[in-house]
């Protein structure tokens, strides 16, 4: 009891803050997003995400031994895929020649060490922007988890560590983790979307893979009938617990800093890594910030980060991770 105790005594000085410190940011806590697109020598910047860039194989092999030599070891790929390959069926998502196909090859070969995690969905393929197969309004559950399923085995070929479904098809994980076992792949791991809400946070990313939901009659042009409606807490348990069930090795909570509370109810919960995407809107309200001069852009994202690794993510997503490296020096 006061004055006895006095909590002030360990915040006295910065070394005695930092022996005590819980929580603590290091670059292998980092999943970097890359966004790649065919083509030559194409760095260009995202509009709605100042700083960050579509790249081509080319500039990705750069910037994966750029990555590495920097600390950062995890990549997320995510593939820009030109409007005359995209359909309804999902006939480029297994081309073995494809954008991502050869996107992963390119990392792997650039830095062996690289781990290499793949978007597993269908949007960016897709001529309506939907995470599945669309018919007569619906997106179509389980025509879409084949899908996802041949999608996995072929990055796993093209030599992806982990795939990482973020499509929120009920069953995926079961029919992916079972499609990987069949043809052989049984150390190819899953990092599954589990609990990943509808969320105005992702206009920025659409933007970058030109991924949105398209305008047109009998289309939905949300999400809202698959991923998870932001007012619920006990879904994303179930989701995640049945996820686990059905093969994830790493469960995640998408978006990130709204969805704290989520991440450390699941952290309690379950007995496997937890990942947290900090996300494109995330990252572009606190670009746009600081631009203005209203926030301190680096203590703000140290400090948003801290809170979603105290909250208990053992992986981070997050575009801001290169400046966190710069950062913490
Ligand atoms: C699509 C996908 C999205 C993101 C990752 N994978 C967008 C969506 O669900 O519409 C969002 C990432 C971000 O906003 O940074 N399957």
């Amino acid at each position: 009891m006061f004055p006895l105790i006095r909590n002030r005594r360990l915040r006295k000085n910065e070394v005695i803050r930092s022996l005590i410190r819980e929580t603590i940011i290091s670059p292998n806590d980092f999943l970097v997003p890359l966004f790649v697109v065919e083509g030559k020598g194409i760095k260009e910047e995202i509009a709605s995400m100042p700083n960050y860039y579509r790249l081509s194989l080319d500039n990705l092999e750069k910037e994966a031994k750029e990555l590495w030599k920097m600390g950062l070891r995890s990549v997320l790929l995510f593939v820009k895929v030109p409007d005359n390959l995209k359909d309804n069926k999902g006939k480029e998502v297994v081309n073995p020649k494809g954008l991502m196909q050869r996107a992963i090859k390119t990392v792997k070969n650039a830095c062996p060490g690289m781990v290499v995690m793949t978007d597993v969905a269908f949007d960016p393929y897709s001529i309506y922007g939907h995470d599945g197969i669309v018919e007569n309004g619906q997106i179509l559950n389980d025509e879409t988890t084949e899908l996802l399923a041949e999608m996995s085995v072929s990055h796993a070929e093209a030599g992806a560590d982990f795939v990482a479904p973020s499509d929120m098809m009920d069953g995926r994980i079961m029919t992916i983790r079972e499609a990987l076992e069949d043809e052989g792949f049984i150390d190819t791991g899953i990092m599954s979307y589990s609990a990943k809400y509808a969320s105005a946070f992702y206009g920025p990313f659409r933007d970058a893979l030109d991924s949105a939901p398209v305008d047109q009659d009998n289309i939905p042009k949300d999400k809202k009938t698959y991923q998870m409606d932001y007012s619920n807490r006990f879904e994303a348990i179930r989701e995640t617990n049945m996820d686990i069930d059905e093969g994830a090795d790493i469960v995640m909570v998408k978006p990130g800093l709204c969805y704290l509370d989520i991440v450390r109810e699941i952290k309690n919960e379950v007995d496997v890594p937890v990942a947290v995407y900090q996300v494109s809107g995330e990252y572009a309200m606190v670009k746009a910030a600081a631009e203005k001069g209203w926030v301190d852009h680096d203590a703000v994202v140290m400090e948003q980060l801290t809170a979603i690794k105290r909250a208990g993510a053992s992986v981070i997503a997050s575009y801001f991770a290169k400046d966190v490296v710069r950062i913490l020096g």
